[in-house]
């Protein structure tokens, strides 16, 4: 069946960017000459019908904000198959054929059920912080957390500098550790803690043994926040444990990793994402998601997108390091 309307929505955390994405795709559809139509809170609007026209005017003037225009939410109703079938019903009594997914893993899954079930074309966009989605070497939103977090830190480094003073500070990846490892990197943080590597407390003894007490005064330790990390409170409180004599702080950055204007970079990624998404739809394609490679779009499909199979390039842990020492 020939797409007439394509339905966009966002899903799961909101990323800087996604309202370039949304700019990108609507604009984009209309140029090709399909309808499109907003829909409200990610999937739960879809669900509860909260489907809303777009025009190209209805995308005016948010590049540059942060957040989602669409609002997000993770929606418990659509993870059950009552929920998914209220959501095709709805969709096909807006006259909606096809869907645009801006989100993350869970975002992904959820398009994943939904295609398969209902047989709708849906084409995903890699919109998390997390940098996290396999197939793609960055995702919209985390070129932006990155330049937040290094701006974080930037700030602490005064403090920790004048106080002579340790600081764990932790960051936002889900499961992953590349917010960490390369907020540690652009940020000339002492050390990262990453999920994707055991912390012993040798480690941190080394670093405090080697580092902060032979050569620093102060240092700045990023930590991923993770049940294996410990978070960077769980991380306090085993130094406490073993050097007692250390008096370490802990900043959390949180939810504010999350907004904000977008970077040069996340624009333009979301952007050319955007586009791509229609070219995909409008050549057939379905259950893919869209990903950069090497500096090139290219189709990921759904599964393999969240299989959370890549491997991170550990060997940037020692740059981490060497740089710091
Ligand atoms: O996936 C994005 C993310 O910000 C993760 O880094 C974090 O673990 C999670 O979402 C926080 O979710 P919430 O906004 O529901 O607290």
């Amino acid at each position: 069946m020939a797409i007439k309307c394509i339905g966009i929505l966002t899903s799961g955390g909101d990323a800087p960017g996604m309202n370039a994405a949304i700019r990108a795709v609507t604009r984009t559809a209309i140029y090709n000459g399909y309808q499109v139509k907003g829909i409200m809170r990610g999937y739960h609007g879809l669900v509860t019908n909260e489907i809303v026209e777009f025009k190209s005017q209805s995308v005016s003037n948010i590049i540059q904000q942060g957040g989602t225009i669409l609002k997000t939410a993770r929606s418990k109703e659509f993870r059950t198959p009552e929920g998914r079938k209220l959501a095709y019903e709805n969709m096909k009594a807006a006259g909606i054929d096809a869907l645009v997914v801006i989100g993350g893993d869970g975002s992904l899954s959820g398009a994943q059920i939904f295609a398969n079930e209902f047989d709708v074309p849906i084409v995903g966009l890699p919109g998390t912080i997390d940098n996290d989605l396999d197939g793609t070497d960055e995702t919209i939103g985390y070129d932006t957390a990155l330049n937040t977090i290094v701006d974080a830190v930037d700030k602490l480094r005064d403090t920790a500098t004048s106080h002579e003073r340790l600081f764990f500070v932790e960051v936002m990846g889900n499961t992953a550790g590349y917010l960490s490892l390369n907020g540690a990197i652009a940020s000339g943080a002492e050390a990262a803690i990453i999920p994707e590597r055991e912390t012993e407390v040798d480690q941190l003894a080394e670093l405090i043994h080697n580092g902060f007490r032979k050569s620093k005064s102060s240092a700045i330790v990023l930590v991923a926040e993770n049940k294996k990390t410990g978070g960077a409170l769980g991380l306090k409180e085993r130094i406490k444990k073993e050097f007692p004599e250390f008096d370490a702080r802990v900043t959390i950055l949180g939810h504010l990793q999350r907004g904000g204007s977008p970077t040069a970079k996340d624009r333009i990624l979301a952007s050319k994402m955007g586009a791509t998404a229609i070219e995909a739809l409008s050549e057939g394609q379905r259950n893919v998601m869209i990903g950069i490679k090497n500096n090139e779009m290219v189709y990921v499909p759904f599964k393999k997108a969240i299989a959370h199979s890549s491997q991170m390039d550990l060997k940037d842990m020692d740059i981490v390091k060497i740089l710091s020492m």
